[in-house]
């Protein structure tokens, strides 16, 4: 008897490893929305009236929203980007300050990285030519509210010989706050280490909720 729950303890703990990260919010491919580039970045809407365009772009930067954390039909919002042949200069700016974490969920989730940070500045090589980006908050970071969050994806020209010098020499002010003032404020561009994934108490909850229901399925076989 001891031996049997002992044994089910481990197999719920094993259960619960394993599946902690497939069972988390996840959105489908087709779910995701495609980021509309501007091209020519001479012309970026430097105005910043066009934060609070429904349509603005301010600095070539796309909207979205964190949705508040017990909100019933909370989504993972996600953004596809296509021709991604040589690096990707990602910036990420939430609205307000908020901790917000980014994923490439194209690749294979034993190497992908998740970068959080209150602002993303994070230049890279392209994984593959088409990216799934999946955000979400860290930690208690949206527990408050939503969290409205800007973001801009570059992707540095084939033809670049030197990738590496190009996302030297990006700017790296350049988040939508920074249209609100005259001189920008310096930004040192955050370093993107990986970091854990925060648990908040509805992961907690659709975790347990998820072995919950593995338990009750392997136990009907
Ligand atoms: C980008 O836009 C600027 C200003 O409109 C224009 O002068 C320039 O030729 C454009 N560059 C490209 C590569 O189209």
């Amino acid at each position: 008897m001891m031996r049997g729950l002992h044994l089910a303890f481990v197999l719920l703990f094993t259960i619960l490893v394993l599946y902690s990260k497939d069972c988390e919010a996840q959105c489908a491919p087709e779910d995701a929305k495609a980021w509309d580039p501007v091209r020519n970045e001479s012309t970026y809407d430097r105005d910043p009236a066009s934060i609070n365009q429904p349509d603005g772009r301010p600095l070539g930067y796309q909207l979205d929203t964190l949705d508040y954390i017990n909100d019933a039909n909370a989504r993972s919002p996600c953004v596809t980007v296509t021709g991604c042949i040589n690096y990707v200069d990602i910036m990420v700016e939430t609205d307000p300050l908020a901790r917000i974490c980014i994923e490439d969920i194209t690749t294979d989730a034993a190497t992908r990285e998740l970068i959080c940070q209150e602002r993303i500045s994070s230049c890279v090589p392209c994984p593959s030519e088409e990216v799934t980006y999946q955000f979400s908050c860290q930690g208690s970071s949206c527990d408050q509210s939503a969290v409205n969050f800007w973001f801009r994806f570059v992707l540095s020209d084939p033809a670049v010989l030197d990738p590496e010098l190009w996302c030297f020499n990006r700017n790296t002010d350049e988040y939508p706050s920074s249209l609100y003032n005259n001189v920008p404020v310096p930004v040192t561009r955050a370093k993107t280490m990986p970091t854990g994934r925060g648990t908040s108490l509805g992961a907690t909850f659709s975790l347990t909720l998820c072995a919950f229901l593995t338990v009750i399925f392997i136990a009907r076989q």
